[in-house]
């Protein structure tokens, strides 16, 4: 896709962090933009700062790990608009802890919303992106997807599946004229933390620590989105360390996996990534 200039935006998890800093920054573009959340004021919230940011939209209620929600979505846009240019599938939520100690639940909620909420938005998009002749679908996964990081596997689980799903849709819909393109960031503070569930405080402590300390805010974030979608690029990876660890696994997958195995063995190990995390070296 060209420039995103005055195009019609979906975008789920509009309603906190970088689902809204995405609308704002397409807002400033003259975007059309339906903000998809299951909070309502804060979607409502949005749609204000939209409107004094240059753009329009409305918005819409929907939980989209329920399928029957998501295509009632899609069909509410393509019928109201006509077209929908870019589907931008955000909606997530955080679950941490050990395999073995994270209660299945857990497990079923994450891979509902986080895996299952974007497999439903390209499902019922693609078609109508299809009939319409093109389009554009900015998949929000992580850099957690690409690295693995030990404690996170529900999370790690969902966004290695949207990556490998970004990257099998990338070839299937280029005769189509739809672009595809897989966000993978490390840490940004959101409201991510406020619904996390976890298994022991060290998991919060971290994860509250990587937000504290992050490198980069949620609009510098979707800025960097939004340009990698207008220049049509599969891959984005905001932050330099996402981008560092990510090219030393790709040269060598079993020494980074070696390496993170081994320093894990050691008892210094938690106490070393929360200084890296201080750090800022891991976001
Ligand atoms: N914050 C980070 O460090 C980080 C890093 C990498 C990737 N991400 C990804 O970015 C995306 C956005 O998260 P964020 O960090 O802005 O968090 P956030 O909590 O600020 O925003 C998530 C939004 O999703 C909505 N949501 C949650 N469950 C939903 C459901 N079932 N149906 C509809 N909406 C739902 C929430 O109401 C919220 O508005 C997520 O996919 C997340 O995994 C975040």
């Amino acid at each position: 896709m060209n420039r995103l200039d005055g195009k019609g935006v979906v975008i789920t998890g509009a309603a906190s962090g970088l689902g809204r800093s995405l609308a704002l920054v397409l807002a400033r573009k003259g975007c059309r933009i339906g903000i998809a959340d299951i909070n309502m004021d804060g979607a409502e919230e949005t749609l204000k700062m939209v409107k004094g940011g240059g753009g329009d939209g409305e918005t819409f209620k929907l939980d989209v790990s329920k399928p029957e929600e998501v295509e009632a979505m899609a069909a509410h846009f393509f019928e109201t608009w006509g077209s929908v240019d870019l589907l931008v599938n955000n909606a997530g939520v955080a679950v941490t802890g050990f395999v073995g100690d994270i209660p299945l639940e857990d497990w079923e909620w994450i891979i509902g919303i986080n895996f299952w909420g974007m497999l439903y938005g390209c499902h019922y998009f693609i078609p109508r992106m299809k009939a319409q002749g093109g389009g554009h679908i900015l998949n929000v996964a992580s850099a957690a997807g690409l690295l693995c990081m030990m404690e996170m596997a529900p999370y790690n689980t969902a966004k290695a599946g949207i990556i490998s799903l970004s990257e099998t849709l990338k070839w299937e819909l280029a005769p189509d004229n739809i672009g595809v393109t897989v966000l993978c960031p490390m840490f940004f503070d959101t409201h991510l933390l406020d619904e996390m569930r976890f298994t022991d405080d060290f998991e919060h402590e971290f994860a509250r620590t990587t937000f504290d300390h992050a490198r980069m805010t949620s609009g510098e974030v979707a800025e960097a989105a939004v340009k990698a979608v207008e220049k049509g690029r599969l891959y984005c990876l905001p932050q330099t360390t996402g981008k560092f660890f990510w090219v030393i696994k790709r040269i060598s997958p079993s020494f980074f996996s070696g390496l993170m195995a081994f320093v894990n063995q050691h008892p210094m190990a938690r106490p070393l990534y929360l200084w890296l995390a201080r750090k800022g070296l891991l976001q």
